[in-house]
């Protein structure tokens, strides 16, 4: 039999993860942030593909909350492939495909039935695969990217992972002496690169060992091995990336971190200086010199449409904003790239509170809060987004939309239990994304989604039912030293997940 891993680690499977950068929701307002069209208009129904996908929960949530647009993932590993498929029938998606697939055979058009492409994303893929594999790569998107349609893609970036290479090298070059496992094999590395360190190789610092060997669960050894063994690692410098995807016509628009589209928030004064006059790519290049920035999330377009600056803020101004943390969470301090920025209270403190209260759409906000009002609707609608304290609300959903999203949202919490995970996404329809619950959330929503009524004493009892079936733990913030603690708390717990939780569940449409 042929090698067909390509030199990628596939003897071990990838650990699911929900990337909200992902979803179309999110990177229309990249778009909308750098003035450039996005490729469907607001509503309209799109075609979406994941490039090796793993096992798919970035996916299944945009199809779960985009019913009436289709999805497609794509991987070579068989056993993230048959994962994703058996999730998404346990949670009855029905428009979404996935398909065991290598960027090769892609490229060569050998999947039928293929659509042309809205949207094709690829996260934690580019820098860990061959040079031939990029340009498989790059074959497909021009093959299947509709005119004006849009890719995301994430890799390790440079030169903020320079100091990190002779680590991998060695960590690959280790994992090479013993045979087995990719999990076992990288940690037996890992000790050989503690031995250097201790011995005085001075390119592997000690700090740098420390943080790696902290990562002990086996979705972390899972990523260690993902991340360092791969034949074809090699971080990239943005400006390779915009060279490589010309090849399909791309144009870079911005980075998916929001707040790093504002050049005043990332870089010193001095820093833009340096690099006003710099052509575009270079310039975009020249801030990973001063940001360090180690990942990238690029988002490109095949036929960039510039949207009229003026029309940019009145498009920003329709936006509805959704709150997506409770009222005890919102804060005006923001973290930058820079460091910690305050949003100014004039406008910031009257509408957070108004938003507190339900979703108001920009010009709402604007016009309510009046003469004081010193933000644009561009700012505001980054700076919300990009603190992660607000999505866009994208419809308000019907019935029908919402039965489906929780029965997916029951299978995906009940996945996520079986795997032992204590943190899940939680599919949200009315916002096109998916926000993170713990352990003791996932519990209650399970419970009240099979029909338990939503107060306290009846979660309460089923809660506990449903604990005991799984054989499973709750790991308070304090440790109860009683059973009369342990209950105390699982009572208060239960209390304020109803009280905060179960409402912004039903605001963002994920019950
Ligand atoms: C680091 S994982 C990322 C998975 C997923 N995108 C995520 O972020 O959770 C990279 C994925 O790319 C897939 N992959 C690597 N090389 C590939 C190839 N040549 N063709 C198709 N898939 C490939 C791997 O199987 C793996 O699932």
């Amino acid at each position: 039999m042929t090698d067909w891993t390509d030199g990628y680690i596939s003897d071990i499977e990838y650990g699911p993860g929900f990337y909200t950068e992902q979803t179309p929701a999110h990177l229309d307002v990249v778009c909308l942030l750098r003035g450039i069209e996005p490729p469907v208009a607001k509503g309209e129904r799109f075609a979406y593909c994941e490039l090796g996908c793993g096992v798919g929960q970035t996916a299944m949530v945009v199809a779960a909350t985009n019913p009436e647009s289709e999805v497609w993932g794509f991987d070579f590993n068989p056993a993230h492939i048959a994962r994703a498929r058996t999730l998404a029938k346990d949670g009855a998606l029905a428009n979404i495909r996935f398909e065991e697939a290598s960027f090769e055979q892609l490229a060569a058009g050998e999947q039928a039935d293929l659509p042309l492409f809205d949207y094709i994303t690829l996260h934690g893929v580019w820098s860990w695969v061959s040079f031939e594999n990029r340009q498989f790569i790059v074959d497909f998107i021009d093959r299947y990217l509709k005119p004006g349609g849009l890719v995301y893609v994430s890799y390790n970036a440079q030169p903020g992972w320079t100091d990190a290479g002779p680590m991998q090298r060695l960590l690959r070059m280790g994992a090479s002496l013993s045979q087995g496992r990719s999990d076992k094999r990288v940690l037996q590395a890992l000790d050989l690169a503690n031995a250097f360190s201790g011995a005085g190789a001075i390119s592997i610092p000690p700090e740098m060992v420390e943080q790696l060997k902290k990562q002990k669960t086996e979705d972390a050894v899972a990523y260690l091995s993902h991340e360092y063994l791969n034949e074809h690692w090699s971080p990239c410098y943005h400006a390779d990336v915009v060279t490589d995807l010309a090849g399909a016509k791309l144009n870079f628009v911005g980075t998916a971190n929001l707040l790093e589209n504002f050049p005043a928030l990332s870089l010193k004064p001095e820093q833009l200086a340096l690099i006003k006059d710099m052509p575009p790519t270079m310039a975009e290049t020249a801030r990973d010199y001063f940001m360090t920035r180690t990942f990238r999330r690029d988002v490109f377009i095949r036929g960039a449409r510039p949207i009229p600056p003026r029309k940019v803020e009145q498009r920003a101004a329709e936006a509805e904003l959704q709150l997506v943390v409770p009222p005890h969470a919102i804060t005006r301090e923001v973290s930058i790239p820079l460091g910690t920025a305050t949003l100014n209270a004039p406008f910031y403190e009257p509408a957070l509170e108004m938003l507190a209260a339900g979703s108001r759409s920009i010009a709402e906000l604007r016009a309510a809060v009046g003469a004081q009002s010193n933000a644009e609707p561009r700012e505001i609608l980054g700076m919300l987004i990009g603190s992660r304290q607000a999505k866009t609300k994208l419809r308000q959903p019907d019935e029908t939309q919402l039965q489906s999203v929780r029965r997916f949202n029951q299978a995906l919490l009940a996945n996520s239990a079986d795997l032992g995970r204590d943190v899940s996404p939680l599919a949200a329809v009315s916002i096109g994304t998916a926000m993170n619950v713990r352990l003791l959330e996932m519990l209650v929503y399970e419970v009240i989604a099979e029909g338990t009524p939503a107060q306290e004493p009846a979660v309460n009892r089923a809660v506990r039912i449903l604990l005991d079936k799984r054989g499973a733990q709750l790991n308070f913030e304090e440790q109860p030293d009683s059973e009369d603690a342990y209950n105390r708390m699982l009572h208060d717990n239960i209390a304020k997940v109803l009280e905060h939780g179960l409402p912004m569940w039903k605001a963002v449409g994920a019950i």
